[in-house]
């Protein structure tokens, strides 16, 4: 039987959240309602809804030596995902997010990503083999570029599917782009990344196929947009498909798109089609926005199954 294997290059955060009313305006303080910490990092969010799904994950990445970094070496081990390179940073802290929710599950984030900008091509190098084996390789654009296109290197050299998420959004160079397999932009990043604004779905399919062509370099190369409650855009080289997002009870949409990351790569990982795939993503974001906290909101894939019939 085929073991689906994901390895990760990402960051790795604990997350300070805060829920509120409302966000305070420049100059306000404002009482809030709730606070918690709960671990994250969009590659850590990510790995985690691999392995929750079955992947065999690896994850590189950097921790500060302080008790958020403890918090997460803890929480990877019992997410049982391989941290032989994870590295512990002496000079520089743990990442850190101050996020706040607000009532209808809308966030906020400032991160300070601190010992995940530590990250280097050389760590990458160091866990060529998991890169290598790997079915799939996920990145984010939360730790430093060079890093992220070696390991984009390694992988394209081996035949593992490079998924990109460019969150946050920041122009990427040329070289990174074509080593890329499928892109997930949602529409902010589509537009930094295309250059195009777009309200109609025209300007929409537009700009997905624009992003398409750009990171297009055999002939396979795929853009999955996604827009919130108007679902998902897939755009491959020979089709465009809307896919309906699935209404759900929103509590905090923190994490939705790691959700849907980590989803799509395990579904891929496990040798399905990009369609099912991209749908078995959906349902997964859409469950991630039913529970509080990024990481503790990465679903099950019994939870996915209850949402996508
Ligand atoms: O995508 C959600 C994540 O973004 C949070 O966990 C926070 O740490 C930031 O990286």
């Amino acid at each position: 039987m085929h073991h689906p294997k994901v390895t990760v290059v990402g960051s790795a955060n604990v997350d300070l959240v805060i829920r509120a009313e409302r966000m305070p305006n420049k100059g306000e303080t404002l009482i809030g309602e709730a606070f918690d910490i709960f671990t994250g990092g969009k590659g850590f969010n990510q790995a985690t809804a691999a392995a929750r799904l079955g992947a065999e994950v690896t994850f590189i990445g950097r921790i500060g030596e302080d008790a958020f970094g403890e918090m997460l070496q803890t929480a990877m081990e019992s997410e049982q995902i391989d941290t032989r390179f994870v590295k512990t940073d002496a000079d520089n802290g743990t990442g850190i997010a101050t996020i706040v929710v607000e009532p209808d599950g809308d966030n906020s984030i400032i991160v300070v990503p601190r010992a995940n900008m530590c990250i280097t091509p050389t760590d990458t190098d160091a866990a060529g083999d998991s890169i290598a084996n790997a079915d799939v390789l996920l990145l984010q654009l939360e730790t430093p570029i060079d890093a992220s296109q070696r390991a984009a290197e390694i992988a394209r050299e081996n035949g593992t599917i490079v998924l990109l998420d460019p969150a946050p959004a920041r122009q990427l160079p040329v070289d990174l782009l074509k080593k890329i397999d499928i892109l997930t932009p949602n529409a902010s990043e589509a537009t930094v990344l295309s250059g195009q604004e777009f309200t109609t779905s025209e300007q929409r399919t537009a700009a997905a196929k624009t992003l398409q062509k750009q990171i297009n370099q055999d002939g396979l190369s795929s853009v999955v947009l996604t827009l919130g409650e108007q679902g998902v855009l897939l755009c491959t080289p020979t089709e465009t498909e809307h896919i309906p997002a699935i209404p759900v009870d929103v509590i905090d949409t923190t994490g939705a798109g790691d959700a849907f990351s980590g989803a799509l790569a395990t579904a891929l990982a496990n040798g399905n089609n990009i369609t099912e795939s991209v749908k078995y993503a959906t349902a997964a974001g859409a469950a991630a926005c039913t529970v509080l906290g990024a990481t503790p909101s990465m679903p099950t894939d019994k939870k996915i199954k209850a949402i996508h019939k």
